[in-house]
C-alpha cells in the first residue's frame, strides 16, 4: 500500500501520542501507531503536535490592513472605528481591497489558519467589497475556506440602503445573514432588526452570526431576541452571537435566565478576546472593565463557545498577524480561563468549535477528513497556546502549503547548556513531589 503522504510519529490534540497520519487523495486514510507503507512525502513530527487547522468564525476581511487610512483611531473606541471605517469606505478601491485580503490570506496560511468566516460591510450602496471578497473567496479556494457575512454595519434600520444592499449581497452569493442591533438608534430597532434578519435566513435557508450587544450596557437585550427568534423561527444550530460583551456586565440574575434560553435555542456564542479586551471599557475610569462575555459559563451550560480574531491592523485595532493561538492566549488571560481543562477548551475553540460553527464538512483529524493539518513545534495543546509556537508544516489536502523553520535559539553562556529547550519548561501532571 502507498500514500501521497504520511505524517510520523504526530501527538494529537487529545493527547495521543506515537501516531502516524496516512493520507491519499486528499483525504485521511488512516491514524494509527506505526503504519507499515509506502509514502510519495513522508514527515517526522517528531512527537510534536500534529492539529487540525485553525479556524477563525470571526473576522472583517474588508478592513483588514487598512490600519492608518486615512487616520487612526485615536480614543480607541468602537464608535470611533466605526466612523473613521466611514470615512475610509468611500476611497476603497476593488482592487485594494481584494490586494489587502489576499496578502492577509497568505499570512493566515503562514500560520496555519485554513477558515475564516469574515463580515463584509454592504452598507456602500456600490457592494465594492461584497464583489472584491467574493473574487477573493474564488481565489483562495484551493487553500483557505472563506465563509461570507452580509453585515450592515450601519445598521440594518439606520442605513437607508442596508436592506436593499442586504438582499442583493445575499443574491450574489454571501452565505450567512449578519446585524449589528446595538448601533441602530433604539432598543426596539435593533430587536426587530433581529428579527427581520432571522427571517430572511429563515426563508433563504441560510446562517446567522450578528454582531450582538457588543457594548458595556449591562441592559442591552439583543441575544436574548437572538435567541427567542432562533427559537420561533426554527433556525436551532445555524445561529451564532458575536462578541455579546454586554453579558460581562449584565445583572446575575438576569443571565442566569438568559443561558438557559440560549442552549433551549442552540445559540453559539462567538468571543472576541483581543478586540473586547481593548475596545470595551473604554468609558469606564477605574475599574475597568473587560468585557469579554462569560466564557466559562457559556461553556458550563454546554453553549459552543468559539474565539475570533476580528480584527488585524484595521480601524479598530492597530495589532494581530493571524495567529489563533494568540486569540487563544488573550481569551485565557482575560477569563481566567486557566485550569487545564479550560485551557485544553480554548484550544478547541479555536479549531473544532469554530469548524463546527462554520459548517466545515469533513473536517478534523480522523479517517475520511480531509486531509489539511498543521504540525506545530509545541507538545501539546496548552503548550500551544503558552508558546504560540512556529508552525512547522501547514499541510491542505495532503500537500505541504507552508513549512517554516523551528526555532532554535543558541545560547552563548559559560557553563550553561547551548541551546534554550522549551519542553523543559513541561509540567509533570500528577508528578507526586514537586522539585
Ligand atoms: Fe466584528
Amino acid at each position: 500500500m502507498s500514500f501521497d503522504l504520511i505524517v510520523r510519529n504526530a501527538t494529537l490534540p487529545d493527547g495521543r501520542t506515537g501516531q502516524d497520519i496516512a493520507c491519499t487523495a486528499g483525504r485521511i486514510a488512516a491514524i494509527e501507531p506505526r503504519i507499515e507503507a509506502q509514502a510519495a512525502r513522508e514527515i517526522e513530527a517528531g512527537g510534536q503536535l500534529v492539529s487540525p487547522p485553525f479556524v477563525d468564525c470571526h473576522f472583517h476581511m474588508d478592513a483588514t490592513l487598512s490600519l492608518g487610512l486615512p487616520r487612526m483611531n485615536v480614543s480607541g473606541t468602537l464608535l470611533e472605528g466605526i466612523a473613521l471605517w466611514g470615512e475610509l469606505k468611500p476611497l476603497l478601491t476593488h482592487e485594494a481591497v481584494i490586494e489587502r485580503a489576499l496578502r492577509y490570506c497568505d499570512l493566515a496560511v503562514s500560520q496555519g489558519l485554513l477558515a475564516i468566516r469574515s463580515h463584509v460591510d454592504i452598507c456602500d450602496d456600490r457592494l465594492l467589497a461584497v464583489e472584491a471578497l467574493k473574487e477573493v473567496q474564488a481565489k483562495v479556494r484551493p487553500y483557505l475556506d472563506l465563509q461570507l457575512v452580509a453585515f450592515p454595519q450601519d445598521g440594518y434600520y439606520r442605513s437607508p440602503t442596508a436592506a436593499a444592499n442586504l438582499a442583493r449581497a445575499l443574491d450574489m452569493g454571501v452565505e450567512v445573514v449578519g446585524g449589528i442591533p446595538h448601533f441602530e438608534r433604539t432598543m426596539a430597532d435593533g430587536a426587530a432588526s433581529v428579527r427581520a434578519l432571522c427571517e430572511i435566513a429563515a426563508e433563504r435557508g441560510l446562517l446567522v452570526d450578528m454582531h450582538c450587544d457588543e457594548t458595556d450596557d449591562p441592559l442591552s437585550r439583543h441575544v436574548e431576541t437572538l435567541a427567542f427568534e432562533t427559537q420561533r423561527l426554527g433556525l436551532q444550530g445555524r445561529v451564532a452571537g458575536s462578541h455579546l460583551t454586554s453579558m460581562h456586565s449584565m445583572d446575575n440574575y438576569y443571565v442566569s435566565k438568559l443561558m438557559p434560553l440560549m442552549v433551549e435555542a442552540g445559540v453559539a456564542a462567538i468571543a472576541n478576546p483581543l478586540i473586547n479586551i481593548c475596545i470595551q471599557g473604554r468609558h469606564d475610569s477605574y475599574p475597568k472593565r473587560r468585557g469579554m462575555t462569560r466564557v466559562a459559563e457559556l461553556r458550563d451550560m454546554g453553549i459552543p463557545v468559539a474565539f475570533g480574531h476580528d480584527c488585524v491592523m484595521d480601524p479598530w485595532y492597530s495589532l494581530g498577524q493571524a495567529d489563533m493561538l494568540e486569540v487563544a492566549s488573550m481569551a485565557v488571560h482575560v477569563g481566567h480561563l486557566t485550569s487545564r481543562e479550560a485551557m485544553r477548551a480554548s484550544f478547541e475553540a479555536v479549531t473544532t468549535v469554530p469548524a463546527a460553527i462554520l459548517g466545515l464538512a469533513d473536517y478534523g483529524l480522523a479517517p475520511g477528513c480531509h486531509s489539511d493539518m498543521v504540525i506545530l513545534q509545541a507538545a501539546d495543546p496548552i503548550e500551544a497556546i503558552r508558546m504560540k509556537p512556529v508552525r512547522l508544516a501547514v499541510i491542505r489536502r495532503g500537500r505541504v502549503i507552508a513549512e517554516t523553520m523551528p526555532k532554535v535559539t543558541a545560547l552563548r553562556l559559560d557553563g550553561r547548556p547551548d541551546m534554550v529547550d522549551p519542553a523543559a519548561y513541561a509540567p509533570r501532571e500528577g508528578a507526586a513531589t514537586p522539585s
